[in-house]
């Protein structure tokens, strides 16, 4: 058994259903980019396990980039409005066109901010596709025109997402039982 058994209160999103629906998306990307090539960036960590699952269904050419942004440390759980790009594109996104590959939007602070900094790069696009969608968190508004699922206003770890850093590797999306996690991942 492992340590995270004891705080999931219950799947939320199942393999299966995430496979299925991730294939979905790639193939509108791939229809809607027919005939370009585009650059996906992925936003480090969570973004990871969505990112390398999906490209597999896109059938354009593709290349990938990665950021990472800081938007709140661990033992916390809400963006603080303040969000901080802790690693930046190696590459030139001008007149290119960038699919932002994230995996929750929760208030929208953190995508916000990658937006704003990418947008003043004038990529020929900027479009944002999300595996989760908290939506009745959303503090700013930001357009998503790819969404896998919009999710309950629940802490949600599994498949990328972390519960203090741990069990990004879960196939699935689960939901953590926060009258049962006091704080250690491991305990
Ligand atoms: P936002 O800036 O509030 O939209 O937060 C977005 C970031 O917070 C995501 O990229 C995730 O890393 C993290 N996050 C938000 N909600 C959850 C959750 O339920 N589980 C794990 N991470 C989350
Ligand atoms: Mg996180």
């Amino acid at each position: 058994m492992q340590p995270y058994e004891k705080y999931l209160k219950e799947i939320l999103i199942t393999e299966e259903d995430l496979q299925k629906r991730i294939a979905e998306l790639g193939a509108e990307i791939s229809r809607d980019f027919a005939g370009q090539t585009l650059l996906l960036v992925c936003i480090l960590r969570g973004g990871v396990m969505f990112l390398t699952d999906l490209m597999r269904h896109i059938t354009v050419p593709h290349s990938i980039e990665f950021m990472a942004v800081s938007s709140y440390g661990v033992g916390r759980r809400e963006s603080n409005g303040q969000a901080r790009i802790t690693l930046d594109l190696n590459t030139n996104i001008m007149d290119q066109h960038v699919l932002l590959v994230e995996d929750i939007i929760d208030s929208g602070h953190t995508l916000a901010s990658v937006l704003e900094l990418l947008s003043t790069r004038k990529p020929k696009s900027l479009s944002v596709c999300t595996l989760l969608d908290k939506a009745s968190r959303r503090e700013v508004q930001v357009p998503i025109r790819y969404c896998g699922f919009v999710i309950p206003d629940k802490f949600v770890f599994g498949y990328g997402l972390d519960l203090d850093e741990y069990y990004r590797n879960l196939p699935f999306v689960g939901v953590v039982d926060l009258d049962k996690y006091k704080g250690n991942p491991l305990g």
